[in-house]
């Protein structure tokens, strides 16, 4: 793959590059389009898809997870990429006796909070994976979904921080009609569990019409009290956390307002699933 991508890259080609774990969907999709508009002529569209056990915790859906290959291929090819990167357990991660995979990367900052809190390891594998496949596809631009705003961010972060020769793009969060955002977890949600999961979405608009319709700022616990007993209203939903923060530096805040990010994760039945949007 670095081969390829030092050729492309000496033939003048710009390499846009989009990181999954595969169970390819619309949100995808969209991301794929928008790396194939940063490409540019000539350019090339690059997706890696592998479920990369390191961010995964003990006890989480590692062994669960949608895999179908061949589905996901298909809808690459439609979708018009150069080349799918899907690399084996092993190739990623060695088990050589004499020289087992033993280095990490971690951010310190932005990742300590909500999915890092309620994750502990997950950042740092999500981080040690991007940074291999930073370095394996060679990309000029890499695309990341605002459905995951707060991995963006710490992509963003160990990007600037280390000097990874690359510019971040963050596509926008692709929903289905009724507000649920797209995710490869959703196909875990069957019947009566997949309409409460339009919950997420709803909790998001509600805190953006409250604090809309009020003429000061709003106490980030009243909110949070608020959006938790909408949430759990749904039998089967029990919220992880809800939080109001600044949407660059990921710093929570007392008083919520406009231009407050928000970000929720809620288990639905055994389904966890994250949303996040600006207030
Ligand atoms: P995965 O969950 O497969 O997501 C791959 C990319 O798609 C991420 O950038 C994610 O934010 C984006 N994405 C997911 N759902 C989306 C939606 N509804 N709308 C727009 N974009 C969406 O995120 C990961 O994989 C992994 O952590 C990875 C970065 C590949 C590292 O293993």
């Amino acid at each position: 793959m670095q081969a390829l991508a030092r050729r492309w890259q000496k033939a003048g080609s710009r390499i846009a590059f989009v990181p999954t774990m595969g169970g390819l969907h619309e949100g995808h999709l969209s991301l794929v389009r928008r790396a194939r508009q940063a490409a540019g002529r000539g350019g090339r569209v690059v997706v890696s898809l592998f479920v990369n056990p390191a961010q995964f915790g003990p006890g989480e859906d590692f062994a669960k997870y949608p895999r179908d290959l061949h589905r996901d291929a298909a809808l690459c090819r439609s979708a018009g990429v150069d080349v799918l990167f899907a690399p084996t357990l092993g190739q990623m991660y060695p088990r050589d006796p004499g020289a087992p995979f033993s280095t990490w990367i971690s951010e310190d900052t932005l990742s300590q909070s909500m999915e890092g809190r309620s994750r502990p390891g997950h950042f740092r594998g999500v981080t040690t994976v991007v940074a291999k496949l930073f370095n394996i596809m060679l990309p000029d631009v890499a695309v990341f979904g605002a459905k995951d705003w707060q991995q963006a961010a710490v992509v963003r972060r160990m990007v600037r921080d280390l000097n990874f020769p690359l510019k971040i793009i963050v596509a926008p969060t692709r929903r289905e009609s009724d507000g649920l955002a797209m995710s490869s977890r959703n196909q875990y949600l069957t019947g009566d569990l997949r309409r409460q999961a339009v919950v997420l979405s709803r909790a998001i608009a509600h805190a953006r019409r409250v604090v809309g319709a009020s003429r000061r700022a709003v106490d980030e616990r009243r909110l949070r009290k608020l959006l938790t007993q909408l949430i759990e209203q749904q039998p089967d939903a029990q919220m992880d956390y809800v939080e109001f923060f600044h949407p660059d530096t990921l710093v929570p805040v007392a008083r919520v307002a406009g231009g407050t990010h928000m970000a929720l994760a809620v288990r639905i039945g055994k389904t966890r699933l994250i949303d996040n949007g600006r207030l």
